[in-house]
């Protein structure tokens, strides 16, 4: 069997049991605790949960997953056996408060036995100790006894909250020609006995500090990696060597002019799985970049041309192999074709970026390796090349792996550490700040949501780049107080402006609050004298504060509209949210059309008009992720997070300043929309009055 017809035959076998067959999610997880949906039960989190209604009691598909840069990783380990991808494909059968054990253990029995045809006597079975249960079923319907296994092979999770519970695991015999022993023996790795599906009974919630509470319904999720499957079925003891695999690994010859052999196989398993992963991520709009899963996907993809290079290869490889991934999975995963044109130029760019710096840096790197002593290359010099030559460092130790070096890694980490404090002095005009922000103690600015009057204590004033006792009048100045209702420069919103009073009477006026970490620098010009210890009151300019919410509120509904018109996959890049103009950027593939525009415009301003509440709430992470609200990946956020609502159109987590009721935006009027790089595009929008 193919993987095209191991797909149709697993759906099909589920829908004549009642199931409803659903498409794969896409590989971004609308969970900002994830980097990459890594197993098939992560769009159905909320609803195992019971935070979300099921749609459906019985849900099958076949899930795209990638695990590479998380709790569930294995990208270290790709090309050096047949079994690790950081990409595969996991078919999956879901019950969501209907049948549990028996139904779950019987249906995976039967489509292994009768309908893949599987030899029962090959296939032996694991449970969790504590479930007799499970293993009772196993008994009664194969008459076999399962083997008894703890937490680490038998209880499942995502992360490390979130629904979890007891596994059964079915494993196959892949011949006593192979080394390997029996699950949970010391040699269970060997590669005789491949675990082939993993059924779940989803019973617990585990919170944060590991107390496991009933979930309101008994679920159960299954996982069955295709891969695997494909080479049972095909006969294979390697996964790379089944039908898509080979294929695809002729293309990667074609395209390097290199044959595959015993000596230059992991070259060929780390290209074409590295093909999948990092075709697939762009695909459902991951962009290269330095940060969580852009760099995640940069890191992949630059293994993936050093493994070009070990071929003899040079430049672009990934992207003149991507036909060849459309070719093997686009009719089961459409938006490889639909994507092409977007995907291909986004890894043409990352590849010839990067391809002299791969060239170079190799050149430093061989030129270094004579000098080594004790077979370690020193941190600074992987910190040279990962920061002149941008080889991650994973990238480094994976070239050295093979000549037995190690990286001294925590070398490298001073190094960067180094870095970031050289490069935030020399980027921050509050240089000084930056210095000493340690031993200054953080601003109280909880008032900024609520401001309301406040005698306030100066803590230090910054005048010239040093640090004054006095200052007067006429100076320009940075000032920190012990607590202030302004609101400091963060997360895309621009600060407040407003002015400082002593008795009354203003003694600063203030164009802008920042901020260094938790300490809110005022900014702006002394009217009077004021010394380090004076009482004064901070004052917001309201007007402009209103403005700012308004574009702040507005940029959410700017988010949902868009959303909403375009596609559920369009996320936010990043935001500039000042009280003239909103500046958002989001990831889409092309210039919208004028009537995209219009009604992502109209949309907004219908929901200005229905004057909608516009709630602001706190509450612990985990309850605004059942909440569905929306997150930014790279963001931190604590324990406790913001979350605002904008009727039912708009839920996010957002520190900001916001209006309570849509009314109060007035009116939005986008200005322009344009490509700021490859697949992220830039509206401009004005609101409130400046919008009329
Ligand atoms: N969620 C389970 C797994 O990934 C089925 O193994």
């Amino acid at each position: 069997m193919t993987y095209d017809e191991i797909r149709y035959a697993f759906l099909e076998y589920f829908k004549s049991h009642g199931h409803q067959i659903v498409p794969s999610a896409s590989l971004v997880p609308n969970d900002p605790t994830l980097l990459f949906t890594v197993a098939g039960m992560v769009p159905w989190k909320g609803i195992l949960q019971g935070t979300e209604p099921a749609f459906a009691p019985r849900v099958a598909d076949v899930q795209k997953c990638i695990r590479a840069g998380g709790k569930h990783n294995d990208l270290e380990d790709v090309g050096f056996d047949g079994r690790h991808h950081t990409f595969f494909e996991m078919m999956g059968n879901w019950s969501f408060g209907d049948y549990f054990k028996e139904g779950a253990i019987e249906m995976s029995w039967e489509l292994l036995t009768r309908v893949f045809g599987l030899d029962p006597n090959r296939i032996v079975v694991t449970t969790h100790y504590s479930d007799d249960e499970a293993a009772q079923i196993w008994k009664r319907i194969t008459g076999k006894d399962a083997i008894l296994l703890g937490d680490k092979d038998n209880w499942w999770s995502a992360g490390e909250t979130g629904p979890c519970g007891p596994c059964t695991e079915m494993h196959y015999d892949m011949g006593d020609d192979l080394p390997g022993g029996l699950p949970g023996s010391a040699d269970e790795d060997g590669g005789r006995w491949v675990e082939i599906w993993n059924d779940v009974f989803m019973q617990y919630d585990r919170d944060a500090n590991g107390n496991l509470t009933p979930l309101p319904r008994q679920n159960v999720d299954t996982g069955a990696g295709l891969e695997r499957f494909a080479s049972i079925m095909q006969g294979k003891t390697d996964n790379y060597d089944t039908d898509l695999f080979v294929n695809l690994k002729r293309a990667v010859s074609d395209v390097t002019g290199v044959a595959e052999c015993p000596d230059n196989t992991a070259s060929f398993k780390v290209i074409t799985d590295h093909l999948r992963s990092v075709g697939f991520a762009i695909a459902d709009g991951v962009i290269p970049s330095n940060t969580d899963r852009g760099y995640v996907i940069r890191r992949i993809l630059r293994r993936a041309m050093r493994h070009g290079q070990i071929l003899g290869h040079r430049g672009a490889l990934l992207s003149k192999l991507y036909p060849a991934l459309i070719t093997e999975m686009g009719a089961a995963y459409p938006e490889l074709a639909r994507e092409q044109d977007r995907v291909v130029e986004i890894i043409r760019n990352e590849e010839n970026s990067f391809a002299d710096m791969l060239q170079n840096g190799m050149k430093l790197l061989e030129n270094e390796i004579p000098n080594l002593n004790n077979g370690i290359l020193p941190g600074d010099i992987a910190f040279k090349l990962f920061d002149t030559y941008g080889f991650p460092l994973d990238l480094t130790q994976m070239i050295l792996r093979d000549r037995n070096i190690d990286v001294d890694v925590a070398g490298f980490e001073a190094s960067m550490a180094q870095q970031k404090e050289r490069s935030r002095a020399d980027t921050r005009g509050t240089r000084i700040f930056w210095e000493t922000q340690t031993e200054l103690p953080s601003t109280d600015d909880t008032a900024k949501y609520a401001p309301t009057e406040m005698s306030s204590t100066v803590l230090s004033i910054l005048r010239d780049g040093e640090f004054v006792k006095t200052a007067n009048a006429g100076d320009v100045v940075e000032v920190a107080l012990d607590k202030t209702t302004f609101y400091g420069t963060q997360g895309g919103q621009v600060g407040d402006a407003g002015e400082l009073r002593r008795d009354g009477a203003n003694v600063m006026t203030i164009s802008e609050a920042g901020r260094v970490d938790n300490v809110v620098i005022h900014k702006g010009t002394l009217t009077s004298d004021l010394s380090v210890g004076d009482t004064v009151m901070p004052v917001i300019n309201s007007a402009i504060r209103q403005q700012t919410a308004r574009a702040h509120t507005a940029t959410h509904l700017l988010q949902a509209a868009l959303r909403s018109v375009l596609n559920e996959d369009v996320e936010q890049r990043g935001s500039k949210v000042s009280p003239d103009s909103v500046r958002f950027d989001f990831r889409f593939g092309r210039p919208m059309t004028a009537e995209e525009k219009q009604s992502v415009e109209d949309l907004i301003n219908t929901w200005i008009a229905a004057d909608m509440p516009v709630l602001h709430e706190e509450m612990s992470m985990d309850a605004a992720i059942a909440r569905g609200a929306m997150a930014l990946f790279g963001e931190k956020y604590g324990d406790t997070v913001k979350v605002i609502t904008a009727g039912d159109v708009s839920c996010e987590l957002c520190g900001g300043t916001h209006v309570h009721h849509t009314g109060e935006i007035l009116k939005a009027r986008i200005n322009k929309e344009k490509s700021i790089s490859s697949g992220v595009r830039r509206i401009t929008m004005s609101v409130g009055t400046l919008a009329e």
